[in-house]
């Protein structure tokens, strides 16, 4: 700097440069190796999966049949209908794990044009069943007009469906779940709204969490995977969710997706 030639001026400018290109590799190099970590991880998962379902069928299967051709007393067909169920729960929380590393790792969502509505529609029909036989009352009101949005429709329909089965399982019988669409400030809005027993204000901020459930009497059938599923999915589809609820009110799920014209 001294010199009026301007060579040490360069050889700083050199430096800084070197620097910051090393520091931008570093980071590169860091975030490929975490990436593969994850891509292990999940092949690992997905392995692992594979191999707990051969045994799962034979054990459900298994059980299938003593309980049909043994004619077991009845307190034996209790524990049978008990282990039955935690073998579908196991099935369950292999293919929610799946889900999970899949989104969390895997290729993004493939998208296509898609009415919310239709969703909703299919939604309604396929938990109208349960729903009655819950003694609850499932009420659909979609937007006048379509509601288009990108999106992958199996896993939207898988988030939505999350979120309905929640609405359901936690509304006695003689109440109301009512799904909902609209067009709001721009964006397509999908309400899912129960009269249910609610979520007390201190849960609510870790019902998104894995494994999160609030009501510990449902440990054992329900993994406390839905919700994070449902939000990771609507993440990825650029939208978002959000939550209010009044304990032995209900609750109100808003999910908020990007309109596409
Ligand atoms: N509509 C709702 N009303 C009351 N509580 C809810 C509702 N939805 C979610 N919750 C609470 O949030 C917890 C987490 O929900 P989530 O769907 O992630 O798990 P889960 O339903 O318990 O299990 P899984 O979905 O894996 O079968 C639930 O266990 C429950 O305590
Ligand atoms: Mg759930």
């Amino acid at each position: 700097m001294r010199n009026n030639d301007g060579s040490i001026d360069c050889i700083v400018q050199a430096i800084v440069d070197i620097t910051a290109y090393k520091n931008a590799e570093a980071e590169r190099m860091k975030l490929t190796l975490e990436q593969e970590k994850v891509n292990i991880l999940a092949r690992f998962i997905e392995d692992a999966s594979h191999e707990f379902r051969t045994p799962l069928a034979v054990i459900y299967t298994g059980l299938e049949l003593i309980e049909r051709a043994v004619k077991p007393p009845p307190e034996t067909v209790l524990r049978i209908r008990a282990m039955k169920e935690q073998a579908m729960y196991i099935g369950k929380l292999i293919d929610d794990m799946l889900a999970m590393s899949h989104f969390d790792s895997g290729p993004a969502i493939v998208t296509m044009p898609l009415d919310v509505n239709f969703l909703m529609r299919d939604l309604h029909a396929e938990f109208e069943e349960a729903a009655q036989a819950g003694g609850i009352s499932l009420v659909l009101k979609l937007s006048a007009v379509p509601a288009p949005v990108r999106a992958s429709p199996s896993d939207l329909y898988r988030a939505l469906a999350n979120i309905v089965q929640n609405a359901l399982d936690f509304t006695v019988p003689g109440g109301t779940v009512t799904l909902e669409s609209a067009i709001v400030e721009g964006a397509a809005t999908v309400r899912v709204t129960d009269t249910g027993i609610g979520i007390a204000t201190e849960d609510l901020p870790r019902i998104f969490d894995r494994f999160f459930r609030a009501n510990q009497a449902r440990t054992g059938r329900h993994a406390g995977l839905g919700l994070t599923i449902a939000r990771r999915i609507i993440e990825l589809h650029g939208g978002q969710i959000h939550v209010t609820s009044e304990p032995d009110r209900g609750s109100v799920f808003n999910v908020v997706l990007p309109l596409s014209r």
